[in-house]
């Protein structure tokens, strides 16, 4: 379904991107898998994609930082020669409640998830301009839909990257790139494992479904909004969330 696609996924090493790396080289892509710190689990994620017959690399980027993520995207592409798939994946948490919260954390949330979603977006959006295709896929979160108590600076972070979504998909479309945001609910990750047991009681509660979801959940819709399957899909937000917001 995506042979012969190059695709980016950042923050790949843990978690949702993880997920999303392995099942677009299932579907054919060939994946930069990035990854901030933790090399060895990126090189296992790149194993792993190699073992089962696809193609991967790992990358370190702090996409956070604009010279840094210039510097990535520029090189992918004289490597590669182009890059098909963008998910803009990698994120942190920093929650306290607004009172407690520093404008350090506030800023630092805000840095990585939006600002570093906006500066991958600008290193591939003239390429793709230029040939005229493109996918660019933003992981949300439904708290950036619904807010949640604790997390002012993640929920700011998420509800601008789907407005972010939505101002650059009507800037691309007329080029045949379509951008996409998938906004997931509570899905078992690292980032979920720091919850407590009583947020995790408390939040059970809301999901209708009433379970976690799992990374592979996020992975197959990416990998549908990648595809040519998606191609008539442009500014929405696609939540997984079993149930949260509706
Ligand atoms: N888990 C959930 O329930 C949930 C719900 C809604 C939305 N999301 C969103 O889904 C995405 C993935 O979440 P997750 O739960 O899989 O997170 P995770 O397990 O904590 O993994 C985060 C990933 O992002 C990378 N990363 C962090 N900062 C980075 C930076 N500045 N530059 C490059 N990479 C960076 C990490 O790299 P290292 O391994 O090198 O540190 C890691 O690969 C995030 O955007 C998150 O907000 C998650």
């Amino acid at each position: 379904m995506l042979n012969g696609k190059i695709a980016v996924v950042t923050g790949a090493s843990r978690g949702i991107g993880r997920s999303i790396a392995a099942s677009l080289a299932r579907e054919g892509a060939e994946v930069i898998v990035n990854y901030i710190s933790s090399e060895q689990k990126a090189n296992e994620v790149v194993q792993t994609i190699k073992a089962a017959g696809g193609k991967a690399a790992a990358v370190q980027c702090n996409i956070s930082d604009p010279v840094q993520s210039k510097d990535f995207y520029a090189n992918i592409i004289k490597d590669y020669g182009t890059i098909d798939i963008l998910v803009n994946n990698a994120g942190i948490t920093k929650d306290n409640l607004i009172m407690k919260m520093t404008e350090e954390d506030f800023m630092d949330v805000i840095q990585t998830n939006l600002a570093g979603t906006f500066y991958g977006i600008k290193q591939v959006s003239r390429m793709m301009l230029k040939k005229r295709s493109g996918r660019i896929i933003n992981i949300a979160s439904v708290v950036g839909v619904l807010g949640n108590i604790g997390q002012a600076n993640y929920a700011a972070s998420k509800a601008g990257i789907i407005g972010l979504t939505k101002a650059t998909a009507k800037e691309l479309a007329s080029r045949g790139i379509t951008v996409n945001a998938v906004a997931p609910g509570f899905i078992e990750t690292d980032m979920t494992d720091a919850v407590s047991e009583s947020m995790r009681e408390k939040l059970m509660e809301d999901i209708p479904m009433r379970k976690l979801g799992g990374t592979e959940d996020i992975a197959e819709t990416v990998v549908f909004l990648a595809s040519d399957k998606a191609k008539y899909i442009t500014g929405q937000v696609i939540c997984v969330d079993g149930g949260m917001a509706m």
